[in-house]
């Protein structure tokens, strides 16, 4: 099959035509490919911040056609549209039976660069090529599990919910599942790429009566507002800490890391009033480290730091539930999406990531 292999920094994908996938075995499917979102995630293996094996298949945010389906499997059948998801569900597992299926133990590859048994089922001239961030979707075939792939109306347009794979049900989810955000809080948001702006929507949708955003590009910060924030903020001339506090009078309710920086969690919970919670969404490079003073900030004040995998998801919920939101006017997914590239120019979809251009280029496949 056709795909764009990332084999080392510094080199442009190599768009390979012999890529050999594996066929479907007991439990999984096979998608072809439609569309597929670039995520600052995939950046972070480009660039080096996450290291993986190489050679790799990267793109997670991503919809398709059913192609194939192996044995077991009872919910798809070839033909069917649908969502991919980076984090399967086993539904029996020590996590999903306490309804936290992102963190399941037996499908979940999010991190592993293959499947959770070290397989990848993706070989170039017979050497292994790695299946990065769970679906490996630049390319045009993806073998996942069954509930890897959530099925959407015949009627869906692939090209528009692609980007519900990875930055809404992570930006949503982190709003509506991680921080369960209740009507009338305020939020304030840090960084406004897809994700950034997939956690304002999911705020309107909550019913936060104030979204204050912070990005220093003035276009995302435009975006922001156009996504339902209230106040915006640009973090290189005024005070992120001293302005959440004004405008709420006591602090905000909830806080979102959502630029990948861990040195904007301290300043988040300061922003924070007594009792706030601070969800960590952004995904800061292996390097980093996050100080904080404990006394000040969990002992006397009772405030929370949350971890975010994802959105806390269970995508087989998740995706239909984001799908019916769009379909009722509810999450904007178009004005998400500000560039469309064929796979030929992949680099050139990563350039605009580099650069804070547009929020979501698009990937056709
Ligand atoms: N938790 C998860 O499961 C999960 C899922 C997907 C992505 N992520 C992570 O989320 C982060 C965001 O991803 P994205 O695709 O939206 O990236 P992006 O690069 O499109 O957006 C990041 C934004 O942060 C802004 N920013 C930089 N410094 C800032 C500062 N000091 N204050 C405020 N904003 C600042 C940038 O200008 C940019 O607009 C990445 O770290 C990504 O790896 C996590
Ligand atoms: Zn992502
Ligand atoms: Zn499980």
């Amino acid at each position: 099959m056709r795909a764009a292999v990332f084999e080392s920094a510094g080199q442009p994908f190599l768009i390979a035509n012999d890529i050999e996938i594996e066929d479907p075995r007991y439990g999984e499917v096979k998608v072809r490919v439609s569309h597929c979102g670039v995520c600052h995630s995939d950046l972070s293996i480009v660039n080096g911040s996450f290291p993986v094996g190489t050679p790799v298949i990267l793109g997670h945010e991503a919809a398709g056609v059913v192609e194939a389906v192996g044995p077991g499997v009872t919910s798809l059948a070839p033909g069917d549209k649908v969502v991919l998801t980076p984090t399967p569900t086993c539904g029996t597992c020590y996590w999903c039976v306490r309804d936290e299926h992102s963190l399941c133990a037996n499908t979940s590859a999010i991190a592993l660069s293959s499947f959770p048994d070290g397989t990848t089922r993706l070989s170039r001239n017979g050497a292994t090529v790695y299946r990065g961030l769970g679906v490996a979707a630049f390319a045009e075939f993806v073998v996942t599990q069954e509930s890897g792939a959530v099925k959407v109306p015949d009627d869906t347009p692939l090209d528009v919910v692609c980007v519900i794979g990875c930055a809404m049900q992570t930006g949503v989810g982190a709003v509506l599942n991680t921080a369960n955000v209740e009507a009338g809080a305020t939020v304030l948001v840090a960084g406004l790429g897809g994700i950034g702006l997939a956690v304002v929507q999911g705020a309107r949708i909550a019913g936060a009566t104030r979204i204050i955003a912070s990005d220093p590009l003035p276009e995302r910060r435009a975006a922001a507002l156009r996504f339902g924030a209230t106040d915006v903020i640009d973090p290189t001339s005024d005070d992120v800490v001293a302005a959440s506090h004004s405008l709420t009078g006591v602090g905000v309710d909830y806080a979102f890391e959502a630029a990948g920086k861990a040195a904007l969690i301290g300043p988040l919970l300061d922003a924070c009033r007594a009792g706030g919670s601070t969800i960590c969404v952004g995904a800061p490079g292996l390097d980093e480290k996050i100080v904080i003073d404990p006394a000040v900030l969990f002992s006397t004040t009772g405030k929370k730091l949350l971890g975010c995998l994802l959105g806390s998801v269970n995508s087989r919920r998740e995706i239909p539930r984001l799908v019916e939101l769009w379909r009722r006017g509810h999450l904007d997914l178009e004005g998400m999406i500000t560039r469309k590239v064929d796979l030929a120019e992949i680099d050139s979809a990563f350039d605009d990531l580099v650069a804070g251009r547009g929020i979501r280029t698009v990937v056709s496949i």
